[in-house]
């Protein structure tokens, strides 16, 4: 026995992904060509695994406003923000963030996983319960595991069973927090937030919704699910991330409660790290303001997200349930998600695959950008078809099928 016999397994899984071709784990991307383009093992490929929905990690106005930050305030900050890391940059995107979203309080974190790890550990702690959706990203599981709370799971997207769970809470409902996302990352699928919201409001507890892929992506002025259903003014406390439609790095916890305020004072997450640099700070704040001023850019991401689900959708492959600007492609096991992954970078497609222990599914996960074209996302769906072909599976496993009975 030693520290490193319990990762054996994981050690298997790295090797039987890595046997021929490129390994797909941390697949290296050696040029970034623009948003929707770059190179990888010395061929050009489409980027559809990137979370940039809205194609501003390019966009000229974000990175002028990220080149004259580090010109003006150097390249980091070089302590937390409760030290000498607040500068007049993360202010000003603290006040534009809850400006955005109609609160008067916001956190700026220096990462999305942060956001969650800082304001839930801080919000539930040792005599408190966090309720967690069962599908919740790896933040919110971590930021359970470090708040010393009681923590218990409902089962994915299932209001009668949140309901059920908070009735056996009764009389702990308020020392109680609800956690659930927007859309999920995985399947791409939204969260009921209505019956979400009516179901924890009903039994008294908590509310946080974290937004990180449905922020700049759902709702009139692309603030989220909350904003789509209309319920912001219900929901307590709203996360997000800087890393995906707002194409740089870091994270937010909006809320109309005051008491944030000594969230941040108590959140360790927040005060004992480096605080954002200021590239990065007016970059996202530039791409705030692109959220607000280019709707078009939200509307050419759902139509190419419908196009590419409806097109995968056709040809009789797995994908998830609804359309979204995740499209998920599910698999039998790890080797068949593998193969189909290699399948499609050979066509000039980068997708992420995820596979156990990373998630308890094995699938593909093609996220759509505003920055794909119509033409890049034909193409994604031509190597689609070819892959499923080359692997029998959707419906030319079925016409295969059909025909081999028919001989
Ligand atoms: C739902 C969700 N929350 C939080 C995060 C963490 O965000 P970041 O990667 O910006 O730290 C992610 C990242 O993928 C996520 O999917």
């Amino acid at each position: 026995m030693s520290l490193f016999t319990k990762f054996a397994s994981l050690a298997q899984v790295r090797a039987s992904l890595s046997e021929a071709g490129v390994n797909p784990v941390g697949v290296p991307i050696d040029k970034v060509l623009s948003p929707s383009r770059g190179v990888i093992g010395g061929r050009e490929v489409i980027l559809a695994g990137t979370n940039n929905y809205l194609g501003l990690t390019f966009d000229p106005a974000c990175i002028e406003a990220s080149r004259a930050a580090a010109l003006a305030c150097g390249t980091g900050t070089t302590g937390s923000r409760m030290a000498n890391g607040t500068y007049a940059g993360h202010l000003a995107l603290e006040r534009a963030i809850a400006e955005f979203f109609g609160v008067a309080h916001a956190i700026v974190f220096t990462t999305g996983y942060q956001a969650n790890v800082g304001t839930i550990a801080t919000l539930a702690g040792p005599g408190e319960v966090l309720l967690l959706d069962a599908d919740s990203h790896a933040s919110i599981y971590d930021a359970a595991k470090l708040s010393g709370a009681e923590v218990y799971r409902f089962k994915h997207n299932d209001p009668d069973d949140l309901s059920r769970r908070l009735g056996r809470l009764a009389g702990r409902t308020a020392d109680t927090l609800v956690v659930v996302e927007g859309i999920y990352s995985m399947l791409g699928d939204r969260s009921p937030l209505a019956e979400i919201v009516a179901v924890t409001r009903e039994q008294g507890a908590w509310l946080l919704v974290d937004e990180a892929h449905s922020m700049g992506v759902l709702g009139a002025c692309g603030r989220g699910l909350a904003e789509e259903v209309g319920v912001e003014a219900q929901i307590d406390f709203i996360t997000g991330t800087f890393s995906k439609s707002l194409g740089a790095i870091g994270g937010y916890c909006v809320s109309r409660h005051p008491e944030l305020e000594l969230v941040r004072a108590a959140a360790r997450a927040y005060v004992f790290t480096a605080s954002p640099t200021p590239a990065t700070i007016a970059s996202t704040h530039k791409a705030l303001e692109t959220i607000r001023q280019r709707p078009a850019l939200r509307e050419q991401l759902w139509r190419n997200a419908r196009r590419m689900y409806e097109g995968v959708k056709a040809l009789g492959l797995r994908v998830g349930p609804e359309p979204s600007p995740v499209v998920a492609t599910l698999f039998d096991d790890r080797q068949q998600a593998l193969a189909a992954w290699r399948e499609l970078l050979a066509r000039g497609v980068y997708v992420n695959l995820v596979v156990p222990p990373a998630a308890p599914l094995s699938l593909l996960r093609c996220s759509l950008s505003a920055a794909h074209s119509e033409q890049q996302v034909d193409a994604m769906i031509e190597a689609y078809a070819q892959m499923a072909a080359v692997l029998h599976i959707g419906s030319s496993a079925r016409t295969v099928a059909a025909s081999a009975v028919r001989a």
